[in-house]
């Protein structure tokens, strides 16, 4: 298994706080959860897509909630001041886990999200169960699936439920299209639509929805690009030209692998019966 940092949207992590501390310059006082969303919600659709797993898995304030590969924090942060919950965010990237908690704490929200370095594969939450999983564009990073959803499955409370979005495989590859999707996506976990229903079913999720997001994402990821090289100078000028171009590197390849039809989005709810 390669590295995660081989890819490029994790090569150069510093630009998150470079891009809070030029929003906020601009700005001149703190952004709101909202206006951070284009910085920290490392998904497609931004916060509609929060707001979305908010309503379809019930999120309230009495709710405990748990969110896989948070990233640097922004799913867990807009659900926690949208409801009030309590929120552990797990995350494999030490550095990414920490910009996700100076955040959090700049937010006032440290109370309520409890941030944790480490792998969802591995991590022991002893005797804690949560109401909600949530879970944006990581999955498929994790190698074990079967381990995976045991581990969602005993996590869960009878009744609760998950909210993923996730990539699936969509033509078969040749092994050397395989070790590069690998190594430039992380993709550890890629089948195709049909198997991971059926994955999820054996063992034993009832799935309550699950819709095909691959025309939606290529759009999303399209729009994304164009805006990036249009902003090309600016980005340079916040960050500096090996970040910028490592970031364009990566949306082009998002895009790519999505419009060409090697992958496409899969966005799905389940429940613990
Ligand atoms: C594309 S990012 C999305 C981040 C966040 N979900 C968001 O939407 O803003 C996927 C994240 O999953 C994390 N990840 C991958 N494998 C993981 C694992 N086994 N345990 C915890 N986090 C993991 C990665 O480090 C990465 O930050």
């Amino acid at each position: 298994m390669f590295e995660i940092k081989e890819m490029n949207l994790y090569k150069t992590t510093n630009r998150f706080l470079n891009n809070y501390n030029h929003l906020k310059k601009s700005l001149k006082r703190e952004p709101t959860i909202e206006e951070m969303s284009d910085i920290d919600q490392l998904h497609y659709n931004g916060i509609e897509a929060v707001n979305e797993a908010i309503f379809k898995t019930n999120i309230n304030k009495n709710s405990l909630v748990l969110d896989i590969g948070s990233g640097i924090g922004g799913p867990a942060r807009y659900i926690t001041s949208k409801t009030n919950s309590t929120v552990y965010a797990i995350e494999i990237q030490k550095e990414l886990n920490y910009i996700s908690k100076k955040l959090t704490f700049n937010y006032k929200l440290n109370t309520f999200i409890h941030h944790i370095f480490a792998d969802i594969l591995t991590f022991n939450f002893k005797e804690l169960k949560f109401d909600s999983i949530v879970s944006w564009l990581a999955l498929y990073h994790i190698p074990d699936r079967t381990k995976l959803l045991k581990n969602l499955y005993k996590l869960l409370n009878v009744d609760g439920h998950v909210y993923v979005e996730d990539f699936y495989l969509k033509k078969n590859l040749s092994s050397e299209e395989k070790i590069n999707l690998s190594k430039k996506f992380h993709a550890n976990h890629l089948v195709n639509f049909k198997s991971y229903q059926n994955e999820l079913i054996n063992n034993k999720f009832q799935i309550l929805e699950f819709t095909d997001m691959s025309e939606n994402w290529t759009k999303f990821t399209k729009n994304r690009l164009d805006k990036f090289k249009k902003n090309y100078d600016r980005n340079i000028q916040i960050n500096d030209k090996v970040t910028t171009d490592n970031v364009l590197s990566f949306y082009e390849l998002a895009f790519k692998l999505l419009s060409n039809e090697v992958i496409g989005g899969i966005k799905y709810v389940a429940k613990k019966k």
